[in-house]
């Protein structure tokens, strides 16, 4: 229990390790805090942050994959700048994780197929809106096709989802600690660059 009122962490190692446990904890787990994150993006140069789930991490590559619909404005907004940055908070744990870097849209390549595979099928209706995120309409409507309709067998094989389907995947070179406590505060931060990792802890 390394986020105990008693023992906290010692070393900048004890706290890289805990974080990439409580990443992939949260990725594994739909009830963790860690399963949800806000990313940003950036519009220009108006910040854009939204919730997605977090449907893989790789500490070896310092990797953040998410899925969308390929038409939302965050794969516009990332195609136009791939600056990135990621937002956790456990309120149980008191502790906030920011992480940021940069992201790619995957669509039609390996990546793309390998999480395409991990998409539920009761989940790629969430990639069949018939017009895109964001599109402005005159009532209150989810977008989604009539499935007993002509489209309904494609909706339901996944051939209509896949094609508005995309997996984002982002790596971080920033990482943001900070573990709030009664007796003060604690807070670190990891860079990497060229292979190299600078760790130090700062003031709150
Ligand atoms: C808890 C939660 C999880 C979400 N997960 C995702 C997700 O994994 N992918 C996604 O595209 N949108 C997800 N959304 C919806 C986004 O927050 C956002 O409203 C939508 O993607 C449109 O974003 P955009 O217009 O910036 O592209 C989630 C929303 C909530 C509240």
């Amino acid at each position: 229990m390394f986020f105990g009122k008693k023992k906290g962490l010692s070393t900048l190692e004890e706290v890289l390790e805990s974080t990439w446990k409580l990443l992939h904890d949260g990725v594994r787990d739909f009830k963790n805090p860690f399963h949800h994150a806000s990313l940003a993006t950036l519009h220009g140069n108006k910040p854009q942050a939204r919730m997605v789930i977090v449907r893989e991490f790789s500490e070896k590559d310092r990797l953040l994959i998410c899925h969308c619909d390929v038409r939302s404005p965050k794969v516009f907004e990332i195609t136009h700048n791939p600056n990135v940055s990621w937002l956790f908070y456990d309120p149980k744990k008191w502790l906030q994780l920011r992480l940021s870097g940069t992201a790619a849209v995957h669509t039609d390549d390996n990546t793309a197929e390998a999480q395409w595979g991990k998409v539920r099928v009761h989940h790629r209706i969430n990639y069949c809106a018939k017009i895109p995120p964001g599109s402005t309409v005159s009532k209150p409507t989810s977008g989604l096709p009539d499935l007993v309709g002509d489209k309904g067998p494609k909706i339901l094989d996944g051939s209509e989802a896949r094609k508005n389907f995309a997996a984002v995947v982002c790596r971080f070179d920033e990482m943001d600690w900070l573990h709030l406590k009664l007796t003060g505060h604690i807070r670190a931060q990891f860079h990497w660059k060229d292979g190299q990792m600078d760790a130090s802890w700062v003031i709150p």
